[in-house]
């Protein structure tokens, strides 16, 4: 396990990036598994900010995303296609038919089964990047899921819902489901980096990385996971004790 604990938040960001560019850089077809959520907002605004300046292409990059709520249209401001236009796919230059994110606008288990096609031709991903649920979700594999699954329907736990009000405030069709790349296919990847920051992530960070493997906590699967990176900050390593060195 390769605990990497940053000091500040401009440190943190370039360790992501760095992480992502080495990848991206190592071969000619390289595959990026992506999350959403507000943590990898900062590492797309530094990657934003390297293709500008001309440091590095993402041409010839696959990308699938994680996760995407069942019910919301793409265009949606709330769902995660829009999400990854708005801090990514509009200003790098990776092709449109290279970036997957399970769809909405079919039926939700014809998605799933086209979503592991997908992967059947492009997985597994070179590196996943993933951000942490309070409750150990990754991606939205939550508590209960099967280790095994591969893309699936996943149904949204009270605590994700709590979470999502703020959100999906004034509006009456909050998703009570989603579809998500399965814990199978996360530890098929080559590379696990777990993107996390702040203080409210220390408990769940220390509680992954050090309680017995338990479908009832999904992150904690990564301890199996022979190549896993943790991307920290200060706040979130900060009860990790010996094991962030
Ligand atoms: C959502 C996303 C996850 C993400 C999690 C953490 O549940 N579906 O992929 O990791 O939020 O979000 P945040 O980074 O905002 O704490």
């Amino acid at each position: 396990m390769d605990i990497r604990v940053a000091k500040n938040a401009q440190e943190w960001v370039a360790m992501a990036a760095d992480t992502l560019q080495e990848v991206v850089q190592s071969k000619p077809d390289p595959v990026l598994m992506l999350p959403t959520g507000s943590t990898p907002i900062a590492l797309y605004e530094e990657l934003v900010e390297r293709y500008k300046r001309g440091e590095f292409s993402m041409g010839h990059v696959i990308t699938m995303n994680l996760d995407e709520y069942v019910g919301l249209s793409q265009d949606d401001e709330q769902s995660y296609h829009y999400f990854m236009q708005k801090h990514l796919f509009d200003h790098v230059d990776i092709p449109k038919e290279h970036t997957f994110i399970p769809r909405t606008d079919i039926d939700p288990h014809a998605a799933c089964a086209e979503y592991d096609e997908v992967y059947r031709q492009f997985g597994p991903a070179d590196a996943v990047f993933l951000g942490l649920g309070h409750n150990g979700h990754i991606g939205y594999n939550e508590p209960g899921t099967p280790f095994e699954n591969r893309t699936a329907v996943v149904e949204l736990s009270q605590s994700t819902l709590k979470a999502n009000e703020k959100s999906f405030a004034g509006r009456n069709d909050m998703p009570t489901t989603a579809l998500a790349v399965g814990p199978a296919m996360i530890m098929e990847s080559k590379l696990a980096v777990m993107l996390v920051r702040g203080a409210d992530k220390a408990d769940i960070l220390n509680t992954i990385l050090t309680h017995e493997i338990t479908t009832d906590i999904p992150g904690t699967l990564l301890q199996r996971h022979p190549n896993l990176r943790v991307i920290a900050d200060e706040a979130a390593a900060a009860k990790l004790g010996d094991l962030a060195g």
